[in-house]
């Protein structure tokens, strides 16, 4: 059986950061070296995502074409990945010639089989920039709930979504000027086509991880609608179609495209331009992609439906193991803050398999993560260097003073031979979990090897024995060094470089296999270099300090305008008080509203709140917040609200006006 594992696309446009890196490489890039050494046949690939209105945005400000962006942050993303021993067979890029004619023929193909049909759509149209703005570029005024700010199809303030052209005093977000309403075509593929196909599929993907497997279903439960996939833009994969001048592919169409152009370019490379074939052809390919949360619907829903309107039969993603974000020092990572660590600043001074061995250790896999230098700096010195590094030291410097560094293979009495049947247990365990992507775990484990020979090591007290025994001090070093061993090949994914240094230390051959691991062999140990250095305090409090001295935390925040001053009356004509939300639940078909059932002391009521992508019904359910209880009440999606309870809202999200005490009913005033 092949593999085909992908790594999603950075789009090439702007740096790699710590965050990318954790989310959806390094994961891929351990899974890979894994199956390679259980001697699986994977191709690995990936490439930088080179469409988009970003990009062209960013070469308009700068007076440049589209490629050159590209080029330049084709170049930076490549070299980030190097300098962390991040190593895809092809590194490839959307913005090539066999990927424009592969994405054309996709939509072709969609087209042809009558998966994709033309509307006319009402869209914004900037002319002062000659140019129509999608909708994360115009800003207006919610027509729902009146506040400022909102996206041209949603309110983030009160979580309506409305057609772009219902937004009022709308702006351009690139000119500032009022843009106006121009009719224009564009193509949509009916992804509910696919309904039934998609429900087979993913009834078999029973070993998915449950956040994208919930996704999905809680998806194809709502129903699928059609969806857009042209744009007006210059930059990006012309529409194969006559009436279609001058728009282009929607990026999102055309990158995961990118998955197999990539691998068709990395045959090309290789001398075997019909190999990759065999992968992509073969329905029993693993197809694993490896991406951050926020891209799961396009993988797990449109690529799919995408595959399936083709007339090639190309294999369907076989797992879509999608990662949590990783935070920085408590706050959300922002390029646009520069609240970030850059790859390749962070390799000039830090090993680069410390940075692969902390984010592994730290990886965002069921939640999100946090990125802390100090906790960085913990991990490195007490795990790697403490533990690890420890027990490589006393095995290779006792061996060296007393058996001319060599540790013949002797038989075990039941203690040490024990403690190997352990460690192999564990081994079997950690293999399982490399498996299963739970890398986080894997690093734990590692280290427990490492503290369990430490820990045999003190109880054995060869320091001790070996004036009357030497015979069982040979045994002590031997299950040691046999120990080493297992991790030189358990931790070679991790930190292949480091694990292969170890190895020739013990003069052991580089990798061949999984299997390496418990070849039974007399070991010669080399001269001892230390495995790991510590990182000093001062590294870290330079690091802190110049992640601080960098961030942009002046930029300007937009507040919003005073609004016209009220009397005393009129501000005692709004009734507040504190509510005790009993019950909280999600409502179908929308990302934004809870449905809530509040404690007032005096009664209870049910009210719609638009809260859920800051908040999760079971976050808020026993919370005493601010009510509104004398607002008219209203009715939203088939629910009576019946008050409004108040939040604050800034860039982070909504941040509910809760109480740090006090009955249900009480009066805010
Ligand atoms: N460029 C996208 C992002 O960074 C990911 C594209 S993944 C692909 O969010 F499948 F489209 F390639
Ligand atoms: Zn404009």
């Amino acid at each position: 059986m092949k593999y085909i594992v992908t790594s999603a696309l950075p789009y090439a446009n702007g740096k790699l950061h710590v965050g990318h890196v954790a989310g959806a490489y390094l994961p891929a890039d351990i899974f890979v070296r894994y199956l390679r050494l259980q001697g699986k046949d994977v191709v690995f690939v990936c490439g930088t995502d080179e469409h988009g209105t970003p990009i062209s945005i960013s070469a308009d400000k700068e007076g440049i074409q589209p490629i050159e962006i590209v080029k330049r942050y084709h170049q930076s993303i490549k070299a980030a990945f190097d300098g962390i021993g991040i190593e895809f067979d092809n590194f490839s890029g959307t913005a090539r010639a066999q990927h424009y004619e592969l994405s054309q023929r996709f939509f072709s193909e969609l087209y042809e089989n009558g998966h994709i049909k033309a509307k006319t759509t009402r869209q914004f149209y900037c002319e002062n920039c000659q140019r129509y703005l999608p909708d994360r570029y115009v800003e207006g005024t919610c027509p729902q709930c009146d506040k400022a700010g909102a996206r041209g199809d949603q309110c983030d303030a009160c979580g309506q979504t409305y057609e772009t052209t219902a937004l009022k005093d709308p702006v351009c977000k690139i000119c500032g000027k009022r843009p106006v309403i121009k009719e224009t075509k564009h193509w949509f593929i009916l992804l509910d086509h696919f309904t039934e196909q998609l429900k087979q599929w993913i009834s078999h993907k029973d070993y998915w991880k449950e956040n994208v497997r919930n996704f999905m279903l809680n998806l194809l439960d709502q129903g699928l609608i059609e969806r857009s996939i042209t744009r007006d833009l210059s930059w990006g994969v012309p529409v194969p179609l006559k009436e279609a001048e001058g728009k282009v592919l929607y990026v999102w169409f055309d990158a995961p495209i990118g998955y197999i152009s990539s691998t068709i370019e990395w045959a090309a490379k290789i001398g075997k331009p019909e190999l990759w074939k065999d992968y992509w052809l073969d329905p029993d390919t693993h197809l694993i992609h490896f991406i951050g949360k926020d891209n799961i619907i396009f993988h797990a829903l449109i690529w799919p439906a995408m595959l399936m309107g083709q007339n090639t039969k190309y294999c369907l993603p076989h797992d879509i193991p999608a990662n949590e974000f990783m935070n920085l020092e408590g706050d959300k990572i922002s390029t646009s803050r520069n609240w970030a660590i850059w790859v390749d600043e962070f390799v000039q001074d830090f090993d680069g398999e410390y940075l692969r061995y902390y984010l592994a250790a730290n990886a965002p896999e069921k939640q999100d993560a946090d990125f802390s230098f100090k906790d960085f700096q913990l991990k490195i010195n007490g795990e790697l260097n403490n533990v690890l590094g420890n027990l490589a030291h006393r095995v290779f410097s006792f061996a060296a003073k007393h058996f001319d560094s060599q540790i013949p293979c002797v038989s075990l009495d039941e203690t040490p031979a024990s403690l190997l049947t352990e460690a192999d247990q564990i081994m079997t365990e950690i293999a399982a979990s490399y498996e299963n992507y739970q890398v986080k775990r894997n690093t734990r484990a590692i280290i427990d090897l490492a503290r369990r020979g430490n820990r045999f090591f003190d109880e054995q007290k060869p320091w001790l024995v070996i004036k009357t025994d030497k015979e069982k001090v040979k045994q002590t070093l031997w299950v040691c060094a046999s120990l080493l061993q297992r991790i030189s090949v358990a931790l070679s994914p991790i930190m292949p470089k480091h694990m292969l240094a170890l190895r020739k230390m013990m003069s052991l051959p580089s990798l061949t296999c999984w299997q390496d691991a418990f070849i039974k062999q007399d070991f010669l140990l080399h001269e001892f270099k230390p495995l790991m250095k510590k990182i000093p305090d001062e590294a870290i409090a330079a690091q802190i300090q110049k992640l601080h001295s960098k961030a942009d935390n002046s930029a300007k925040k937009d507040y919003e305008p005073i609004k016209a001053q009220i009397s005393y009356e009129q501000f005692a004509a709004l009734d507040l008080r504190l509510a005790k939300v009993l019950e909280a639940s999600a409502i179908p078909k929308t990302d934004k509203l809870l449905k809530l059932k509040v404690d007032l002391g005096f009664e209870t009521r049910e009210l719609v709140a638009g809260i859920a992508q800051s908040y999760k019904a079971e976050d808020i359910i026993g919370k005493t917040v601010t009510m509104l209880v004398n607002l008219q009440p209203r009715k939203i999606r088939n629910t009576m609200s019946n008050g409004m309870i108040l939040a604050a809202h800034d860039d982070d999200g909504l941040h509910l006006v809760s109480s740090d005490g006090g009955q249900p009913g009480a009066v805010v005033q």
